[in-house]
């Protein structure tokens, strides 16, 4: 109902797994863009934020025809480091995520940050769906650019078929060593219990549509009591960043409530707890990410979910990876500064 819809927030959901699965590549396919190809040695260093609007989601899954069932404004996503030497912000992420996207590459089956990241999601029972990614890998894979999976697999040989269905078992096979059962999505009828396998490809495109169509369906479908819109501010710093003309700023994920322009905040810091005022909110443009240097959009006020590059001064020793308070009216700042530090 039309009520119900102004109270949900955007799912954030992070999307996990082992280095050059594709994690990068697969937003870029969804985004439009080309980060991955940016980045020093093909490697993420750095916890990404995309935000996904409702009509993007809308346009990218149409032909699956499930159009009626989105009523989330959009998606976050959360994109990590697969390097081994990123743990800390592996756990960032997933800490953050209502929802995940575990990544896995079908020529190569699990690896150690598999299942590092897939240990990550269950201890804090976050649901997450599979990406069997660089199906066009399998030997005669005829590409159908950004087809469902389900249309582009009718158009695959006997034998990419067969390639399929061996290289699937066996990594359900593995996964069943991790104490996990997975199944096809499309063979998956308790969902829940069994955690649901999307093949994809970022290069051609191929199953995204279902990808992005799992995680909202599933997310509204499970966890609207956690996606009601809520307005006390709940915040995490990202990263600590100094920009050309901007200096010092922090980029943070916002989980829930609004953050204005001018509003006083506290957060932890190196060399004691800081306490500052919001010179600027910035966000990327809708699709692009909030780690890769661009145009930004000034907010007087903004709603979570959001990913939030905040301008204000003395943030150069701000600490990542902890939380961001708002001093409201009635707050006691020495007490916030306790708490912050904390964390
Ligand atoms: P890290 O963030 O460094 O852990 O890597 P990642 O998981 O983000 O992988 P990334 O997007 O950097 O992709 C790694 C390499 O795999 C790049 O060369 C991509 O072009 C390639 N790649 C990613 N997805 C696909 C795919 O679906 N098919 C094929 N053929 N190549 C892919
Ligand atoms: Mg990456
Ligand atoms: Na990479």
């Amino acid at each position: 109902d039309k009520e119900g819809e102004k109270t949900l927030r955007s799912p954030i959901c992070c999307i996990m797994g082992h280095v050059d699965t594709g994690k990068t590549k697969l937003l870029d396919c969804i985004r439009r863009t080309n980060v991955q190809e940016g980045e020093a040695g093909g490697i993420t260093q750095q916890i990404g934020a995309t935000y996904i609007p409702a009509e993007n989601i809308r346009e990218r899954t149409k032909e699956l025809k499930a159009d009626a069932l989105l009523n989330v404004p959009g998606l976050l996503v959360i994109d990590t480091p697969g390097h081994e030497s990123f743990k800390n912000l592996r756990s960032r992420g997933s800490g953050l995520c209502d929802i995940g996207i575990l990544v896995v590459d079908i020529m190569h089956g699990l690896e150690p940050q598999t299942i590092e990241s897939l240990n990550l999601l269950r201890m804090r029972n976050t649901e997450f769906i599979v990406a069997l990614n660089k199906v066009d890998r399998l030997y005669g894979w005829k590409a159908c650019r950004n087809a469902p999976i389900g249309k582009a697999m009718k158009q695959q040989s006997k034998g990419v078929k067969l390639e399929f269905d061996h290289r699937l078992t066996q990594i359900i096979a593995q996964f069943k060593e991790q104490g996990l059962n997975t199944e096809l999505y499309s063979k998956n009828k308790e969902r829940g219990e069994t955690y649901s396998i999307v093949p994809t490809s970022a290069i051609s495109g191929e199953g995204i549509p279902e990808m992005i169509l799992l995680l909202v369906q599933w997310a509204q479908k499970t966890m609207i009591e956690k996606l009601t819109y809520s307005n006390e501010i709940q915040c995490t710093v990202l990263e600590v960043k100094v920009i050309e003309g901007l200096g010092a700023t922090i980029d943070v994920v916002l989980v829930n409530g609004v953050l204005h322009e001018g509003d006083e905040i506290v957060v932890c810091g190196f060399q004691g707890p800081i306490h500052t005022t919001i010179r600027s909110l910035l966000t990327p443009h809708p699709m692009k990410e909030l780690r890769v240097k661009g145009a930004y959009i000034h907010h007087k006020e903004i709603k979570a979910a959001q990913g939030i590059k905040i301008t204000a001064q003395n943030l150069e020793h701000a600490v990542a990876g902890t939380a961001l308070y708002v001093v409201g009216p009635g707050d006691d700042v020495k007490e916030l500064k306790e708490s912050v530090m904390d964390d």
